[in-house]
């Protein structure tokens, strides 16, 4: 049901009518009589505490307007003609994010509970304002309005799997911008891999001068196939710390994530002495084929160290305070296979190798914890008893959350059912006959399979739903070899999420959002992003 607005009309139809393309849509729109005239003379007034905030949307609107956008804080005392004004009302009740934003003739308003809400306000002027730079018109009009805004989750997540394939800072940059665009923020970064590893880290300098480096990969179309090309690359601790401040000044937090104990081929191979050497055959490599690979740490005090070492390094780069430690995927061969291993479990009083895995995740948990950091892990990390303050990250079975939330832990929703922004968003054999480029993983997403779902329809009550702490959509990339199919997986799908992060279940309207689709595609158009078609027709 949509909530009836101070006039008694429905929002959305009325959205609809006014034509403005929002995505994620507001919480409340409350369209009014006349229209802002906003032009190149559209200056910006902030609050001293907002300079960042005003920056950022001065570039943007110079990007628009093709002309230097004045700007002063509210203390000087300039008079402009037209002018947005970002301020700050920290007595709001609304949840952190929230804003609010008003359009008279005389001006906009955007008025945050924080410096995060001013932002997200920002990016709605943004899609208000026309998409092509610079603009073809000398001014544009903004309907009046009141926006009412507000996050249904804190955590509106994208991640971006690095270790498969190697992409530019720049890329990634650009990708961030889109986030904020659609007020995502968390960027959960894919950093290691059984292809390689992919983050400078001092004290092991092998995990990139011999980690980072694969000696092939298999071409589009050819899965057990070798190109033969040595393949590689990484980022250095200042390009991290680059990107880490470029996201944060957006207000999007990035969450590293180190794999462990599975996914670590290519760390091994850097040091072999930390993985399972006492079994039959031991010779571990970069691998140069996907899927599911058996290297997986062993439970030494000499791994933990190193571990401990890296994740401390892995710290003082990332300020968030959820640091993702992996542990999908980890077969237990090598462990059912060493001796050391099985002597680890005898000493600990494991029952299994499900337990010793929980027993390492408990170790790192700990040490995180130590450093006042949280433990996310994929929905493996229960198998063997969930550690009490870790957040699982649920991927397979949405019903593997249950686990979680019966035991009092946070989860995040990232299903491939629903999620998984590596499969085909159009029929397999529609894409291949474009091309064997167009290959991917496999499975079906479309944009209104990702808009239909609903990341709380698991919780069972209302407590339940509070510790879903949100949604996130995976870019797994075995099959996009550069960024350019990125783009054509991750968009227009984005938008979907975003929605889905941003607005709660109750409010969604497919037919509302399919159009307010076309014209946010325009903005992707404009910015020179390879977007997908999607197939379903505006209805
Ligand atoms: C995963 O897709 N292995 C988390």
């Amino acid at each position: 049901m949509i909530k009836q607005t101070l006039f008694s009309i429905p929002l959305l139809a009325l959205a609809m009518a006014q034509d403005v393309s929002l995505i994620p849509y507001p919480r409340d729109v409350y369209f009014q009589n006349g229209s802002f005239v906003f032009s190149a003379e559209t200056s910006i007034r902030y609050d001293s505490r907002l300079k960042n905030e005003s920056t950022l949307l001065a570039a943007e609107l110079k990007r628009l307007t093709g002309s230097e956008t004045r700007s002063a804080s509210e203390e000087m005392k300039i008079f402009f003609h037209s002018e947005v004004t970002l301020d700050l009302d920290e007595s709001s009740t609304l949840k952190p994010g929230s804003y609010t934003m008003t359009v008279t003739p005389e001006g906009v308003k955007i008025l945050g509970k924080d410096p995060a809400g001013v932002f997200w306000g920002t990016q709605t002027l943004l899609q208000l304002l026309p998409a092509k730079t610079p603009m073809e018109t000398k001014t544009a009009d903004i309907p009046a309005l009141v926006i009412k805004d507000e996050p249904e989750y804190g955590w509106r997540g994208m991640l971006l799997d690095c270790g498969r394939h190697f992409f530019p800072l720049e890329d990634l940059k650009k990708f961030i911008d889109q986030m904020a665009f659609h007020k995502l923020n968390v960027l959960h970064w894919h950093l290691t891999e059984d292809q390689g590893w992919r983050i400078e880290i001092k004290k092991y300098p092998k995990l990139t001068s011999v980690g980072a480096y694969r000696d092939s990969t298999p071409p589009y179309g050819k899965r057990l196939g070798d190109d033969g090309k040595r393949y590689g690359g990484f980022y250095t601790q200042d390009q991290v710390k680059d990107l880490v401040a470029y996201a944060a000044a957006r207000h999007i937090t990035i969450v590293p994530e180190i794999e462990m104990p599975g996914h670590a081929a290519a760390a091994i191979a850097a040091y072999p002495e930390l993985g399972n050497t006492d079994i039959p055959g031991y010779a571990p490599k970069v691998m140069t084929r996907w899927g599911v690979h058996p290297y997986i740490f062993a439970p030494k005090e000499e791994t933990f160290t190193f571990l401990e070492n890296v994740l401390t390094e892995v710290c003082d780069l990332f300020p968030s305070t959820y640091i993702h430690i992996g542990g999908d995927e980890a077969p237990k061969d090598q462990w059912k296979a060493s001796p050391f291993a099985q002597q680890v479990m005898k000493a600990e009083g494991l029952k299994d190798e499900n337990e010793l895995q929980s027993y390492f995740i408990r170790r790192i948990e700990k040490f995180l914890a130590s450093k006042n950091r949280s433990l996310v892990g994929w929905d493996e990390i229960q198998e063997g008893g969930l550690p009490k303050t870790a957040t699982m990250m649920v991927w397979r079975d949405v019903n593997w959350a249950h686990h979680a939330l019966d035991k009092g832990n946070n989860v995040v929703m990232a299903p491939n059912a629903f999620a998984y922004l590596d499969h085909y968003q159009h029929p397999e054999a529609k894409e291949l006959a474009k091309g064997a480029e167009f290959e991917a993983i496999g499975g079906f997403l479309t944009v209104d399979t990702l808009y239909n779902y609903d990341p709380a329809a698991i919780a069972r009550n209302p407590e339940e739903k509070k510790r879903i702490l949100g949604v996130q959509a995976q870019l797994w990339t075995e099959y996009m070899k550069d960024w350019k199919k990125v783009e054509y997986m991750a968009f227009p799908r984005i938008a979907a999420l975003a929605e889905i992060a941003w607005v709660p279940a109750e409010r969604k309207i497919y037919g509302s959002f399919r159009k307010r689709l076309e014209g946010v595609m325009s903005f992707y158009d404009a910015r020179g992003i390879n977007r997908a078609v999607p197939d379903n027709a505006v209805k």
